[in-house]
């Protein structure tokens, strides 16, 4: 039986997902996609898209002003698209000429994740510019609560993101209210699942 999709067919606005690297963006991203049959667009995958190149070599050979230019640019495209979830780049929605692109179109929602989480995701991480370097750790505390503010400055929604992707993906599309009644399970087991 085909599933039933939120509002399918009609032009819907975009979902904004922001937050701080290793909030869950992209995962929660791509599940209230496919429940809501919208398209998942990664802001980052847009841009090594466009460009040809890796965030990484963008940010080495051009630095982050350079990257902040091409970020804001996929912004302006992707502002004037719909029926998409979008996960932003931890730090697009931190630039008010970004937010402002979304801003009373789209529905612009924080995955709001704790410090001591996040720190433990990225722990590992060897991919994203900004943590390469020895004083990761007091970079990202510093990153962190100097943006918390901007990102629930930016949101239109702030959904707690420390249960499971599944379970926050629900809480997102309820919130914004484009909760597919088909799609949506009856009753979460405590892993989130039907
Ligand atoms: C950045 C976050 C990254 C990527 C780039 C800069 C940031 O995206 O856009 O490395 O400034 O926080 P994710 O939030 O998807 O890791």
């Amino acid at each position: 039986m085909q599933r039933r999709r939120w509002q399918a067919g009609k032009r819907m606005n975009n979902i904004v997902l922001c937050g701080f690297m290793g909030c869950g963006k992209s995962t929660v991203g791509k599940i209230i996609a496919r429940k809501t049959g919208r398209r998942f667009v990664d802001m980052d995958a847009e841009i090594e898209k466009k460009t040809g190149r890796k965030i990484a070599e963008i940010f080495a050979e051009q630095g982050e002003e350079g990257f902040r230019e091409m970020e804001h640019a996929v912004c302006a495209d992707l502002a004037g698209r719909s029926n998409l979830v979008i996960a932003a780049g931890g730090g697009a929605l931190t630039f008010r000429r970004n937010v402002t692109l979304f801003k009373g179109k789209d529905t612009i929602v924080l995955l709001d994740v704790p410090l001591e989480r996040i720190r433990h995701r990225l722990r590992n991480d060897r991919v994203r510019p900004l943590l390469q370097r020895p004083d990761k750790e007091a970079v990202m505390v510093a990153l962190y609560k100097k943006r918390r503010p901007l990102y629930r400055a930016a949101a239109d929604v702030t959904i707690k993101g420390k249960n499971t992707p599944l379970k926050t993906a629900y809480a997102v599309m309820e919130a914004v209210g484009c909760a597919p009644g088909e799609d949506q399970p009856k009753k979460l087991d405590r892993n989130g699942l039907k």
